[in-house]
């Protein structure tokens, strides 16, 4: 036998900016320019954000002299699919993008995700220029390099990691973005104040109005602390093999919540906010948290406007919604539960029964 070993100078991702800004979009062309320089470029956008933004962002990245061909799909996670990515590459292919044009994603985590998707796969990888503009992009989905769409057979299960070359965040575009949708993405704020951050979690509840109301200035540090957050578990662990397990907070739970109903009846955030809950009493009852930060966590998550309750669930079938979930190891089930605010830990060999009692207490 031979063995011939390949040995990669560094499996590290590649270093890239995250810029945060207010008006940022006006200067798109300029800032993909100076990271991904091309006669060309493609971009992806859905069929909600692409009437608000799609013709600025054109007309920015033309005058600095990229050829655009722009793909633009139905909203919602329904489009997040291998169809509608390879209809994305078709136009890309016809206008004939080549190894250095830069893939810009122009929209929420779906868009994000997809267009993270085309630009890893066609031509074996173009660079990606994220350009969040839901609050959970920013936040969230526009850092890591996780990239994929979704199967007949579950949500994400097609993907890869493909670090962005930049990611431009201009949080004047949260002006046009549903409540619904911005109280979705401060489930996830509240999830990495959480795990890792007291100041930004009381920065968030002593900025509540004024993020409604979208001040810009505090919308920019929300977004920085958030994703200096990301970026440093990320920056640990590109790959997801330890501590980027933290960010699934709330995640195992909310899950098999939206699984049990349907992907239709509960948004991801809901559902994410709805599992914080659940883990910080099963942590309650683990005795690894006191009662007072579980009720500041649930107090602040009411405050958003988020769900604190649900009126009824299907208890066992949540409980075994669980166990398909992707990142179940080795049949085991792992949650993160928050021992203060501020800090969380990963627990395994929970007893089913104290598993249920927190599911169950969502409906109390
Ligand atoms: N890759 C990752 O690491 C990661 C992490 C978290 C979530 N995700 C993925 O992200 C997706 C969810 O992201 P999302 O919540 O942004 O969903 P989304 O992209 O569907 O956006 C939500 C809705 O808001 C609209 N929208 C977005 N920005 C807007 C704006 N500025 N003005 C008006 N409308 C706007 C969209 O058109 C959509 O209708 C899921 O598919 C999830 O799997 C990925
Ligand atoms: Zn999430």
């Amino acid at each position: 036998m031979v063995t011939v070993r390949v040995k990669l100078k560094s499996s590290a991702p590649p270093r890239y900016d995250i810029q945060i800004g207010h008006g940022l979009l006006l200067r798109l062309g300029s800032l993909v320019k100076s990271v991904a320089p091309s006669p060309a470029c493609g971009i992806i956008s859905d069929q909600t954000v692409a009437p608000f933004y799609l013709a600025a962002a054109v007309d920015s990245l033309r005058q600095t002299g990229f050829r655009v061909t722009s793909y633009v799909f139905r909203a919602g996670e329904s489009s997040k699919n291998l169809s509608t990515s390879s209809a994305a590459i078709d136009a890309f292919l016809t206008a004939r993008l080549e190894r250095s044009s830069p893939v810009i994603a122009l929209g929420g985590g779906v868009v994000g995700d997809l267009a993270g998707f085309v630009s890893a796969v066609l031509l074996r990888g173009l660079p990606l220029i994220q350009v969040p503009t839901s609050l959970l992009a920013m936040v969230d989905s526009s850092v890591g390099g996780k990239v994929g769409v979704d199967h007949a057979m579950g949500k994400n299960l097609i993907g890869a990691f493909h670090q962005p070359r930049l990611v431009i965040t201009d949080v004047a575009v949260l002006r046009t973005l549903p409540d619904v949708e911005l109280r979705c993405g401060l489930a996830e704020c509240i999830k990495h104040g959480i795990i890792k951050d007291r100041t930004l979690f009381d920065f968030i509840a002593a900025n509540l109005e004024k993020i409604h109301q979208r001040a810009p200035d505090v919308l920019s540090r929300l977004v920085a602390r958030n994703v200096r957050i990301k970026a440093a578990i990320v920056m640990q662990d590109p790959f997801e093999n330890g501590p980027r397990a933290l960010l699934n907070l709330g995640h195992t739970f909310g899950h098999a919540l939206e699984a049990v109903a349907g992907y239709t009846g509960l948004r991801h955030g809901e559902a994410v906010a709805l599992g914080i809950i659940a883990a910080s009493r099963l942590g309650l009852k683990r005795k690894l948290i006191a009662v007072a930060q579980v009720q500041k966590i649930q107090s602040l998550i009411a405050a958003v406007g988020l769900p604190v309750c649900l009126s009824s669930l299907d208890v066992d079938a949540a409980f075994s919604a669980m166990h398909s979930d992707k990142k179940v190891h080795n049949a085991w089930l792992r949650f993160i539960l928050p021992t203060t605010i501020g800090k969380a830990r990963i627990v395994s060999g929970i007893p089913e029964s104290q598993i249920k009692d927190a599911l169950e207490s969502l409906t109390l």
